[in-house]
């Protein structure tokens, strides 16, 4: 199958945030090869679901107001479009290194419209819990789940990661602070203002 192109941006490398957000997870958190194939062989029941999960993904999102905020008036058609695209490229694959940099991608795409973590977050939960009720009758229904569970983890550690990268970047653009100093300021100032361990000493 045809491999598609990673995505670019001058200030962002995509592929690096989601290599990096993927290797601070442990092995049996991640999505991986096994979860994959039992996507990819159940790819025709779950296409079939696409229209009821894209639906109802924006029918939650329309129905409370911080996140109807996000939208601009006659937007919706177009939503539904490309997470239609998502949904297939999800179950078709390829779940190549392309497919982790998209994810990484489609992070900051939220970023600019000022779509927050939780938001995301909540929504990749959703996902899982409209595969685990919309597959119950297929014999794979609890390795479904697990795969789907391992993507969100996934995607959301990405996603996550990605907008931490992108503040770093804004602060280096804007004040000129370095990553790596905003990390080391971050985490001194992190440890005097919550001096909080739940145990052992400093
Ligand atoms: C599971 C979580 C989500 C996934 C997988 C997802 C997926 C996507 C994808 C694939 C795109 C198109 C990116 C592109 O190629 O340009 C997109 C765009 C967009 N999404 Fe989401 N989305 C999620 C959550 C949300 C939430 C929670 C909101 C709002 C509250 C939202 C609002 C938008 C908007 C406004 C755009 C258009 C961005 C632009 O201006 O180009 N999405 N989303």
């Amino acid at each position: 199958m045809k491999t598609n192109p990673i995505p670019t941006s001058d200030a962002l490398d995509f592929d690096a945030i989601a290599q990096k957000a993927l290797s601070d997870m442990p092995p049996e958190t991640r999505f991986g090869a096994n979860d994959a194939a039992v996507i990819r062989k159940n790819a025709e029941a779950l296409l079939a679901a696409k229209e009821p999960f894209v639906k109802r993904f924006y029918d939650i999102l329309f129905a409370h107001p911080p996140t109807r905020e996000v939208f601009e008036e006659g937007e919706r058609a177009e939503r539904e479009r490309t997470l239609g695209e998502f949904f297939e490229r999800v179950v078709k694959g390829p779940h190549d290194d392309a497919f982790f940099a998209w994810l990484a991608f489609v992070g900051p795409v939220h970023v600019v419209r000022g779509v927050s973590n939780p938001m995301m977050l909540a929504m990749l939960g959703f996902l899982v819990d409209f595969v685990r009720e919309n597959t119950r009758s297929l014999p794979d229904h609890e390795a479904l789940v697990s795969a789907f569970t391992r993507l969100a983890t996934s995607m959301g550690s990405i996603i996550a990661y990605g907008y931490e990268t992108a503040w770093k970047k804004a602060l280096e653009n804007v004040i000129g602070i370095p990553p790596a100093l905003t990390e080391r300021t971050v985490h001194e100032e992190a440890s005097q203002l919550f001096p909080l361990r739940s145990h052992g000493s400093r």
